[in-house]
């Protein structure tokens, strides 16, 4: 059986699979739920100082359906609204309870120093293993120009992740948003600013749809919506687009700096090209809310299955293998020119491989060399 374990940035996880920030880590006993299923590591939701701020509604998802099949899942929630000092007290709680598993705290705060350094600091001091950088949530905060807001301005992401890298003792992932054009801009400026790693990605803006009856888009609320984040099965290849470009700008210009693919997973052969594109990891948000923790086992089995099919010992054995099969599209152009030229051309043996090829005075020397048994 192959071995799923992987270390990345110092952390030691059982299998690559993380639950992705969200509501399958929104307290201490989902969490605790998690890595009694089997998960690699947990990330938690995502979680500022004053949690007075955050104001949820109700409906908050809408789902795309083909048949009975979920393919894309559309939400408005906000970060966690649960107070700092109840998360401070349940990162406590997981960690004396599971001190060897991996507990990443996702955090996310204003454009001020203080709140960033503070937020670090007391989680931190709580035991958390590891930071992930809310530069992403596409909804409600960027109106206090937060999340997504900041992910899409290189210079105070970079900034943001200065202050936080300046105070984090453990590792640091920005997690990359991707409404944007190049993503490579400001992923460039989270590890130039000393981030171990990216994750990528959080939701694409989205208005899942408008309700042919009442004429209301979704989800409604009080008869009216907002653009949401669009996840699940549908954004997977967009997903893997972004993690692609990630993974060759760390490979360009920051090597040995680690990678986080988020985005549609649901099975080991979804992870599987996660991986084949570059991830360390591979986060799951929607595919546990829709069908619950025991997920990891049949992500580790598919993925297990996937390795012993291609005799692929450990994850590091083909991590990035597919990225060298990207190229531009001049390049395609040529390739397929010269495959032709070349399936056209005489065999160098001087064998004919086209009936126009068969010339009247090497007609027996040509004939012998068809001939297998010569
Ligand atoms: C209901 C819901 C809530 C989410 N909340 C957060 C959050 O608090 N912080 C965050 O970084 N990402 C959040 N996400 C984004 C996920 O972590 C993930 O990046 C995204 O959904 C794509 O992965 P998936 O297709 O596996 O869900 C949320 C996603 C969903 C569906």
């Amino acid at each position: 059986m192959a071995d799923l374990s992987v270390t990345v940035d110092g952390l030691k996880l059982p299998n690559p699979f993380i639950i992705g920030s969200g509501p399958p880590g929104t307290n201490a006993n989902v969490i605790a739920k998690a890595f009694d299923e089997g998960w690699g590591a947990v990330i938690a939701k995502t979680i500022s100082l004053d949690a007075s701020k955050v104001i949820n509604v109700t409906p908050r998802y809408a789902r795309m359906r083909a048949g009975k099949d979920i393919l894309g899942w559309q939400n408005i929630e906000l970060i966690s609204d649960r107070p700092f000092d109840t998360w401070i007290e349940e990162f406590k709680q997981v960690k004396n309870k599971y001190p060897g598993r991996v507990l990443i705290a996702s955090i996310m705060e204003e454009y001020r120093k203080d709140a960033w350094v503070e937020i670090v600091e007391r989680c931190q001091a709580a035991g958390v293993d590891a930071f992930e950088l809310n530069f992403s949530c596409p909804h409600g905060l960027p109106e206090r120009k937060m999340g997504a807001a900041m992910g899409q301005d290189p210079e105070i992401l970079g900034e943001v992740c200065g202050w936080v890298n300046a105070a984090a003792k453990v590792p640091v992932w920005a997690k990359m948003t991707p409404n944007i054009t190049h993503i490579e801009e400001p992923a460039r400026a989270a590890l130039k600013a000393g981030c171990e790693g990216l994750a990528a990605i959080n939701t694409i803006l989205c208005v899942m749809g408008v309700d042919l009856k009442t004429l209301r888009p979704e989800p409604t609320v009080e008869g009216y919506t907002t653009p949401g984040g669009y996840s699940c099965r549908a954004v997977r290849p967009i997903a893997l687009r972004f993690v692609m470009e990630c993974a060759r700008l760390i490979r360009a210009e920051f090597p040995g700096r680690s990678l986080s693919g988020i985005g549609g997973v649901e099975t080991g052969d979804d992870a599987a090209q996660f991986i084949l594109l570059g991830a360390n990891t591979v986060q799951v948000c929607t595919g546990v809310m829709i069908n619950g923790y025991s997920l990891a086992k049949d992500l580790c089995n598919g993925l297990s299955a996937f390795m012993d099919k291609h005799n692929f010992k450990t994850i590091d054995d083909f991590r990035g293998h597919s990225l060298q099969y990207f190229t531009t599209h001049a390049d395609l152009v040529q390739r397929q020119a010269a495959a032709k030229a070349a399936a056209a051309a005489p065999k160098p043996d001087g064998a004919i491989t086209k009936d126009t090829q068969w010339q009247g005075d090497k007609f027996v020397e040509q004939t012998e060399k068809l001939v297998s048994n010569q």
